[in-house]
């Protein structure tokens, strides 16, 4: 499972990293600081709770 994140499209809302700031590290401008990574194991969930939590809609949580 890996996180796909459309970086140019962040409005730098933080939601993500409010509900799992140990998955979505912010830039020092409030922006998400990259653009795909692996979920580590055991932080699914976490990693589907920031995604939904976007107002943006950009990241996006892949089963591969
Ligand atoms: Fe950006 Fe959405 Fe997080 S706009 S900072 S990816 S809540």
């Amino acid at each position: 499972m890996r996180i796909v994140i459309d970086q140019k499209k962040c409005a730098g809302h933080a939601r993500c990293a409010a509900v799992a700031g140990e998955i979505y590290e912010l830039d020092a401008d409030g922006y998400i600081a990259f653009a795909e990574k692996p979920v580590p194991p055991g932080k699914e969930a976490a990693a589907q709770r920031g995604a939904r939590a976007c107002p943006e809609r950009v990241i996006t949580v892949v089963e591969d």
